[in-house]
């Protein structure tokens, strides 16, 4: 069973990171939704509200994807959900507060191996990566979002298609992104069509 293979594989990851990091302590979100999904999206990492209730895409940029999502005929449960880094990276101002940064170059090397885990256990037939960083991850430091998201990409991925989309935030930091992040889902929903998903 994928979700017993799952609960197992995120056992380990903890219990490595954990000891890595050790003794501060993190707080950990795993992938949600259906570990049998046919398609499955992965982020970049949990923010603030992800960390609160430990489950990815719950906070803003969540609503975005929610939004995005009703443009085709998903919704979350019958997807699975996750991130390539699944703690929240953040940076300390002056005064101790806790704002989210970008993950580093090595915490990304460090959890790339554990989401091709993922993948394998969930085998899903189509991976959406969300953002460049997962992108990247997932194909090499070359290829940017910019040039290649809304088609499948040309190669696959851990034996699944790969169809890149911006990251649902990105069109609360940059606005004029919505109409091409429209048409990108109207592209992904005519693909899912066009391979019966
Ligand atoms: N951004 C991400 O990449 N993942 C989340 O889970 C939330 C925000």
């Amino acid at each position: 069973m994928n979700a017993e293979k799952l609960s197992a594989l995120y056992r380990q990851c903890a219990a490595y990171f954990d000891a890595l990091y050790a003794p501060e302590t993190r707080i950990y979100v795993f992938g949600d939704g259906d570990p049998a999904a046919r398609i499955l999206l992965v982020g970049e990492a949990p923010g603030e509200q992800e960390t609160l209730l430990q489950k990815p895409f719950v906070g803003r940029a969540g609503k975005n994807l929610d939004e995005f999502l009703a443009l085709t005929d998903l919704t979350r449960p019958k997807l699975y959900t996750t991130n390539l880094v699944k703690f929240r990276p953040v940076k300390l101002s002056a005064k101790g507060r806790a704002s989210n940064r970008p993950p580093s170059r090595e915490e990304i090397g460090l959890w790339k191996p554990w989401l091709l885990k993922e993948l394998a256990i969930i085998s899903p037939k189509v991976i959406v990566s969300l953002g460049n960083l997962p992108l990247q991850a997932l194909t090499g430091p070359k290829t940017a979002i910019g040039q290649v998201h809304g088609r499948p990409f040309g190669e696959m991925v851990a034996g699944a298609a790969l169809f890149p989309l911006y990251h649902p935030a990105s069109v609360i930091y940059n606005p004029a992104l919505r109409e091409s992040y429209l048409e990108d889902l109207r592209a992904f929903a005519l693909f899912l069509r066009e391979n019966g998903l």
